[in-house]
């Protein structure tokens, strides 16, 4: 990915896992604009407040017309002296006569000893009330619109980062088996969650931010440059328009750096969930092979580089706020420094001043916003890479939909191989199996048995012919409906963590007690099952880690049973059962096998000499096909195999 790539990747996650949200985000950036709004309304309410302050002389009573009048909506400087000094005649002859709420107020206020106020001063007090409430009257408005923006928009963030975990997860489904040969499962579990909890964070604390920060700075500029037209302070303005760009300057080159090591940590800690992950599933092995203190030192020295990283990324960020406070410090003293020289009184720089403070945690908002946005970006970069990646086999444009098999299976010749420009693993496998017959596969262990049926599942597509179900090559078939003909019991029995009952009823959709039991029994695993306490509900351990082999291999069997299709794949089925089990699951197999199509892969030739039909392969080839009897009077490959183990 570019160097811009990761950004741009933030903003595309946004956009597309945001706009179904987009209420909220207006909701959002509209009350930040208000909050922004705001900060202007108290600004400049609040100019009244620094009135009585001001003793240029040349500005008391001279109002409006004065060119060094305050802003032109603002309060005539003179008549907002307030109740400590007597205005000038002039104003109160001007003043309007005072309304009678006001005047109650006043008495109001009067009652409470709050001093008497002179008739002629009601005019400048009708300001000074008129302000206050109009001051209350932002700061309360201010309130409501930060709790609805922080609100909306922590709210988007949360809700975009459930989205965009499920997406992970349908993305990650939709991927081919190939794919994840290729990929290691740590980093995918790194990703999926340590990757998306930094955008969860990232977002909820930086979007809210930064949709009320820049409209507040704008608010806040927009007065101090109004105030300073109407205050003739444009030397000191044109100093900030100078040196503003020197602020802002830094962090952004400071955010970069963050983003690049963030990106790196997050590389490393993928390696770390892999490391992890690798240690507890291989756990026995470790111990066996009394490799705790290696696997200890690898991890320490990746976790060490982990940390390096972090360490660079800490330090640039915690010199962000003290670089931004600097530069700041160094503005504001360089911008006294020039209202000196200006000869600027300072009674009219306090507007600019309380301008200047409401920029000032705005800006370091943004400043600390940088950071995390490009910590969140490195992480929607490496999310986005994911959810784009699309290894998925290719979809027909009208797929035909199979709702049952009828007729038969064919193999045409079938080239294989798992990686382009590896070592092929099928060689023109040509096969026709008719419905309700048996066939096995049987060869030495890498001659491509488990690959044949990987194909029919569509698990992989050949690199050349075709496999064709009653005609439809699985090319043009919804993978659905082909998937729902095959019953598959893999090679290593996969069960997940959950009841056996649960594990039985896997892919069958309302099963019945009932009929999870009958399977069960079919599979001869009822008896093991209720030998135990707990019977169906017992939980059976991450992959079944609390089964024994043989066990493990009847719940698979019974789940092939209870889903009750039509085409049957059982790989290595019965390898994991001692000889008097496997007699009883073999029979239940061939229960089970009547009126279906079976593909059956074994290395016991005991449990294959019914079939139909055996084809013994060699390296990818199909070398001997026919019967037991037949191939046994061939005497060739198989009759060797026969010999060896029945000898
Ligand atoms: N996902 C994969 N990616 C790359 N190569 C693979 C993959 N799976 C299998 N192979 C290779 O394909 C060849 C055939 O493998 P396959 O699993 O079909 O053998 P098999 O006959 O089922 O062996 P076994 O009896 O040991 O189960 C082997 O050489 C194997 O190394
Ligand atoms: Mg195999």
């Amino acid at each position: 990915m570019s160097r811009f790539g990761h950004s741009s990747a933030l903003w595309r996650l946004l956009y597309t896992y945001g706009l179904p949200y987009r209420g909220h985000l207006a909701v959002g950036l509209i009350t930040g604009i208000l909050m922004g709004g705001t900060v202007f309304g108290i600004l400049r309410s609040s100019v009244v407040f620094f009135m009585p302050l001001d003793r240029v002389p040349g500005l008391v009573g001279k109002p409006a017309a004065t060119p060094a009048a305050p802003l032109a909506t603002a309060p005539p400087a003179a008549a907002v002296h307030t109740l400590a000094t007597p205005p000038a005649p002039a104003e109160s002859r001007d003043a309007k006569p005072v309304d009678g709420k006001l005047q109650r107020l006043l008495d109001w206020a009067e009652r409470l000893g709050l001093g008497h106020i002179e008739s002629d001063q009601r005019m400048s007090a009708r300001l000074v009330f008129l302000s206050v409430a109009i001051l209350l009257l932002f700061i309360g408005l201010r309130g409501v619109a930060t709790v609805v923006n922080q609100y909306c928009l922590r709210w988007l963030g949360a809700r975009i980062v459930v989205d965009v975990r499920q997406a992970l997860l349908e993305v990650l489904h939709r991927q081919s088996l190939s794919f994840f040969g290729r990929q290691d499962v740590g980093h995918l579990i790194s990703r999926c969650t340590y990757d998306t909890a930094r955008i969860e964070g990232g977002i909820a604390s930086s979007i809210a931010d930064l949709s009320a920060a820049p409209f507040a700075i704008l608010g806040a500029l927009f007065f101090a440059l109004q105030y300073a037209q109407a205050n003739r302070l444009n030397g000191p303005v044109l100093f900030f328009a100078l040196v503003a760009p020197v602020l802002i300057g830094p962090l952004l080159i400071m955010g970069r750096w963050v983003k690049r090591y963030s990106r790196r940590a997050l590389q490393r800690v993928a390696i770390l969930v892999s490391r992890f992950a690798e240690n507890l599933t291989c756990i026995r092995v470790v111990k066996a092979y009394n490799t705790e203190e290696q696997e200890q030192a690898r991890f320490r020295k990746e976790s060490e580089d982990y940390f390096a990283m972090v360490v660079k990324a800490i330090v640039v960020e915690v010199l962000m706020g003290p670089a931004l406070e600097l530069v700041s410090v160094l503005v504001v003293c360089l911008f006294v420094i020039v209202c000196y020289v200006q000869d600027v009184p300072v009674s009219r720089v306090f507007p600019m001043a309380l301008a200047g403070f409401f920029i000032y945690k705005p800006v370091k908002q943004l400043a600390k916003v940088t950071s995390t946005i490009q910590r969140t970006a490195a992480a929607a970069g490496r999310v986005m890479e994911l959810l784009d990646t699309d290894t998925s086999l290719p979809l027909p444009d009208h797929p035909v939909v199979i709702p049952e098999f009828r007729d038969r299976i064919i193999f045409d010749h079938v080239d294989f191989h798992y990686d382009a420009g590896g070592t092929q693993v099928l060689h023109d496998i040509c096969l026709t199996v008719p419905r309700g017959s048996v066939i096995a596969f049987v060869g030495e262990t890498g001659s491509g048995k488990t690959t044949i049926v990987n194909l029919l599942a569509r698990f992989y597509d050949p690199t050349a012919g075709r496999v064709l179900v009653d005609g439809h090559d699985l090319r043009d078939l919804d993978v659905k409906s082909l998937r729902r003909l095959i019953g598959f019991v893999t090679q290593e029995t996969l069960l997940f963590n959950d009841s056996i009952a649960h594990n039985i009823a896997y892919g069958t959709p309302g099963a019945t007690t009932a009929s999870v039991e009958d399977a069960a029994r079919k599979a001869n695993a009822h008896e093991f099952i209720v030998a135990e306490a707990k019977g169906y509900d017992r939980t059976v351990g991450d992959k079944g880690m609390l089964l024994s082999g043989g066990q493990r291999q009847r719940i698979a069997i019974a789940r092939a049973i209870l889903k009750n299709p039509p085409i049957l794949i059982l790989d290595e089925a019965t390898s994991a059962l001692d000889t008097a089990t496997e007699l009883l699951v073999q029979e239940a197999i061939n229960r089970v096998m009547a009126d279906r199509t079976v593909f059956a892969i074994a290395h016991r030739l005991s449990t294959v000499r019914h079939a139909n039909l055996i084809c013994v392969l060699d390296k990818g080839r199909i070398v001997e096909r026919g019967t037991h009897d037949e191939l046994y009077a061939q005497g060739g490959r198989y009759r060797r195999l026969c010999d060896l183990q029945f000898r």
